[in-house]
């Protein structure tokens, strides 16, 4: 038997008004300066000046980094670092969806523990807790908000670095659906499905335990429910609500479970085009598990009653089947691109891809293992 430790923040608060009281959580742990890291767009929409003017109304300064680019870079680290610095801040505060939340880790770790963001790359390489973070969420969602995952673009060799450290987890999470509301449509599907993403690999993990399976199934079953709505109607409260709670799940599960092929190759996707993750996750989900079936068959097939399919008919090899054709019409319905080629990958490029896909930390636990050459044919495949 193996031994298996569970993360997740101390603290996470879910649903609507719960950013009163993550400010107020500021206040009680006697923070006095913080970094509020986020985007551009939040910050214009006036979402990072509510949350400065909040902190101040209970004496607590803040300086706003509004440079995270969509797919956070070295560069976007080390600008935010110099603020916090400069700042003297000894908090860090991220608003926004997966991007903001992992840039602000990176800043976090590296004001704890210097050098620069690359010397972490990889499973827990860092001596020290990171600065103290909160974690405000307004997609559904990366799961960055409650995560220890932090992915970093370096741009000089054009790859994604995954950073997997436990002092990477934010000490407070926050997801309040009101604010995901305003979430575009492509953004809903996109990061819903890279929540759905993230329950199916960790489900057919080889590190997957009763607790994240548990986890898993559910967020799976919310997410098929869910998601259509959430697109369809971006000011649904029930459905946000339960999408906000599902990617928790999802998250909670790939937390502890880790993912597998489909995020180390979306990685590269996302670090050599700079396209958006929860894209490239859905574009490969169903290659990367029809690749799986051949060792995780029956794990698909619960997948796939998860999801709402009668599988008492099916053997697992069916049942596997019948779970990659509803990821497939899950994705069709949201608006997902069908392929690659639709977002302008370049088969030329497979071999350095399928390269540094099998050095991603996310695909250690893969069901089985692939070999270079299979990881080029699901690209070719997913074109
Ligand atoms: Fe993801």
């Amino acid at each position: 038997m193996t031994t298996s430790v569970f993360y997740i923040p101390s603290v996470n608060i879910i649903g609507a008004d719960s950013l009163t009281s993550a400010i107020d959580t500021v206040r009680e742990h006697g923070w006095r300066r913080a970094l509020i890291v986020t985007d551009t767009m939040l910050n214009k929409l006036g979402m990072a000046g509510q949350i400065q003017k909040s902190l101040a109304e209970r004496d607590i300064f803040s300086v706003i980094y509004d440079g995270t680019h969509p797919n956070p870079t070295t560069a976007n680290v080390a600008a935010g670092l110099e603020l916090l610095k400069e700042n003297q801040c000894d908090c860090v505060i991220s608003l926004g969806g997966g991007s903001p939340h992992d840039c602000a880790k990176g800043i976090a770790l590296v004001a704890a523990n210097g050098g620069e963001i690359r010397d972490y790359e990889g499973v827990d390489r860092s001596a020290k807790p990171q600065l103290p973070m909160i974690a405000i969420n307004t997609t559904a969602g990366t799961a960055s908000e409650m995560t220890r995952f932090c992915i970093i673009t370096d741009e000089s060799r054009h790859i994604k670095m995954a950073i997997v450290d436990k002092h990477v987890t934010p000490v407070l999470s926050v997801n309040d659906p009101t604010l995901m509301m305003g979430m575009p449509k492509s953004l809903t599907a996109a990061t819903g499905m890279d929540a759905l993403t993230h329950a199916i690999e960790a489900y057919v993990s080889t590190a997957a335990t009763p607790i994240t399976d548990a986890c898993a199934l559910k967020a799976m079953t919310m997410i098929a429910e869910h998601l259509p709505h959430a697109v369809e109607d971006g000011s649904n409260m029930a459905a946000r609500e339960a999408m906000a709670y599902a990617q928790f799940l999802a998250g909670m599960a790939f937390n502890n479970a880790s993912l597998g092929y489909v995020h180390a190759m979306a990685h590269q996707l996302g670090g050599f085009y700079d396209l958006p993750h929860g894209v490239c996750n859905a574009v490969l989900l169903p290659h990367v598990q029809q690749f799986n079936s051949k060792v995780a068959a029956a794990r698909l097939r619960d997948c796939a009653q998860a999801m709402g399919v009668d599988v008492s008919r099916m053997n697992a090899q069916q049942g596997a089947e019948a779970c990659i054709a509803e990821i497939r019409s899950l994705a069709q319905e949201v608006n997902i691109p069908a392929g690659l080629r639709a977002l302008n990958v370049k088969e030329e490029d497979f071999p350095v891809l399928a390269t540094n896909a099998l050095n991603d930390a996310c695909g250690l636990t893969n069901p089985v293992t692939a070999t270079h050459e299979e990881i080029m044919a699901i690209y070719r495949a997913a074109m």
